[in-house]
């Protein structure tokens, strides 16, 4: 059987108004700029209102996703809202943002995958959409990581920033699209990135609230080691999927949650930093948003242009990671 080409055909992001700087946090926790900055490269972050959600924050990038697109809302076959902060446990946020765009005809759910959500969800769909079992699908990366963030614990604190970024996958001219995907899980590294309270495991008490279980909790030198491992290993791998090698690479889209992790997979791939997209100072770790954000941003800016090879590559909570090889 021969599969579709499936590739981005539309692509949007959006990040709430309200901006949490790193002289803000000086005021909130023992911190510097120094540290923030040397540390992780963060400069500042964005913050959703009290009244936004995730699905809010969903529905900004998705209607400009589906503009760019050129798509109407009711013609959407497929929704997957990659989120570890639903705006419930259920309904899903993909139900909550269907109703909200009108898209009566798709199929929603939300996938969970911490910041690799993105790179999965996208995965996901391309078998849909290859095999055509749907012809176009609405990915969206969104978290509101605030909502889960102590602002008490100066270890993660300053790490963490909102927002939501959107593409339209759609069937693209052979040749083009998405090439390889590489997706993998250490569940026995678990529990060094988690959020134990609300499950069915502990569910909500006094004593959860009390105990700071429903934050973020991170052993960050540990996440780090990880994360530069498995930047290495899923980039080379799905470059060889992809039958690509590390020269082809015009574009480089990691997860934007520190750039000293960022730097580490640039000096493997050997790759100048014109070829890199970071937004990391900006936006900080925005999970799941992360990956769609450096690339929507890149896209806005014009540094892709039609033909070019793109590389994301993701990592996080499960643990897990995700990497892709597209050409624009
Ligand atoms: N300001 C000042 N000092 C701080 C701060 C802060 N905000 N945070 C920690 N420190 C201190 C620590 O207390 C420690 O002090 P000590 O030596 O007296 O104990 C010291 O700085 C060094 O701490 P380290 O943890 O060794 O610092 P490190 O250089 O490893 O950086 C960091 C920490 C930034 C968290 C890093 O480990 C990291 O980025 N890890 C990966 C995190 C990540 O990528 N997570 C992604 C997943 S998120 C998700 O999936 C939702």
């Amino acid at each position: 059987m021969k599969f579709r080409s499936i590739g981005i055909v539309g692509y949007g992001k959006y990040v709430p108004e309200k901006v949490l700087t790193n002289a803000d946090l000086e005021k909130m926790v023992e911190t510097n700029d120094e540290w923030i900055v040397s540390r992780t490269g963060i400069r500042e972050r964005h913050i959703a209102a009290p009244e936004q959600a995730t699905s809010d924050l969903a529905y900004e990038a998705a209607v400009r996703a589906l503009k760019t697109a050129g798509l109407a809302a009711e013609d959407v076959e497929l929704i997957i809202v990659a989120t570890v902060t639903p705006d419930t446990t259920f309904p899903s946020t993909a139900c909550i943002l269907q109703e909200k765009l009108g898209a009566k005809k798709a199929a929603a759910f939300d996938l969970s995958a911490a910041c690799s959500g993105f790179v999965y969800s996208m995965a996901t769909a391309n078998g849909f959409l290859q095999t055509g079992m749907y012809n176009n699908a609405l990915i969206i990366g969104a978290d509101t990581l605030s909502r889960i963030t102590d602002y008490t614990d100066r270890n993660t604190c300053v790490l963490f920033g909102d927002g939501a970024g959107a593409v339209v996958l759609g069937e693209v001219p052979e040749g083009r699209g998405f090439l390889s995907f590489d997706l993998g899980a250490e569940g026995a590294g678990g529990p060094l990135l988690k959020l134990e309270g609300g499950g069915s495991r502990l569910p909500a008490s006094e004593e959860t609230v009390k105990g700071g279980k429903h934050f973020i909790y991170m052993n960050g030198r540990e996440v780090f080691k990880f994360a530069v491992r498995v930047m290495g290993t899923a980039t080379e791998e799905v470059l060889r999927k992809a039958g690509k090698s590390k020269e082809d690479i015009d574009l480089f889209v990691p997860h934007q949650a520190n750039i000293r992790i960022i730097h580490s997979a640039m000096q493997r791939l050997e790759l100048p930093e014109e070829k890199c997209v970071i937004n990391v100072d900006k936006y900080a770790n925005t999970s799941a948003a992360s990956i769609p954000l450096a690339l929507v941003e890149a896209a806005e800016e014009g540094r892709m242009k039609e033909g070019d090879t793109v590389l994301l590559v993701g990592f996080g909570g499960g643990l897990t990671w995700g990497a892709s090889v597209l050409v624009w």
